[in-house]
């Protein structure tokens, strides 16, 4: 089995890069499981770090370590990362000398409603995650925008789509299991 720690960048109930991340799940190769990571943790503060480190973030932590690879699927906030996203993965590279995402495979993808699909966004998660020595997927790039005309309403993907989502998946389980 191939696992896969999964990052949905939004809280949202009807949340676009939740649909996205399903879809992503259902239309992957065989023998890949999506685990997916409650974003919902306290603000990060090296004070709590050191005195009592969350159990959820232990949770997240976890699955990171467990993971064969990372994807993360996250709207775009103000041309950047949103914040949920960068809480969890402060919490999750630390305590200092213990970044569980050390050497994991990375694809990132998202989906907004907007034209640019969250590409700023994703090139902010390039830097960081450069810095936390990631193994990033370069191609495909998953920009998916104008999404709110690309889900029907039981939040499947429209016909038009799959095969762009399965190709992204197939090329993103190769290349971890390159690595
Ligand atoms: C605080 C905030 C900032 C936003 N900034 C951007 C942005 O910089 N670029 C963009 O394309 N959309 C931006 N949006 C719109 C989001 O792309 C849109 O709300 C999207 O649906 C959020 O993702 P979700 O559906 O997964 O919750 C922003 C939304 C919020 C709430």
């Amino acid at each position: 089995m191939t696992e896969i720690a999964v990052f949905v960048g939004s809280l949202r109930s009807g949340s676009l890069n939740n649909k996205l991340a399903h879809n992503l799940e259902k239309l992957a190769p065989e023998g890949v499981r999506f685990n997916y990571v409650d974003l919902n943790l306290p603000l990060y503060n090296a004070d709590v770090e050191e005195a009592n480190y969350p159990e959820s973030a232990q949770k997240a932590k976890d699955i990171v370590a467990a993971s064969d690879g990372v994807l993360i699927v996250t709207p775009e906030y103000n041309r950047s990362v949103p914040g949920v996203l960068k809480n969890t993965m402060d919490w999750i590279s630390r305590p200092h000398g213990t970044n569980s995402f050390d050497g994991k495979p990375l694809a990132l993808a998202g989906a907004s409603g907007g034209p640019i699909g969250t590409a700023v966004a994703q090139s902010d998660l390039r830097h960081i995650a450069g810095y936390l020595n990631m193994r990033l997927l370069g191609q495909p790039e998953l920009y998916f925008n104008l999404a709110n005309d690309k889900f029907d309403e039981n939040g499947q993907v429209v016909d038009e789509y799959k095969g762009r989502l399965e190709n992204y998946m197939q090329s993103f389980v190769d290349f971890v299991q390159k690595h």
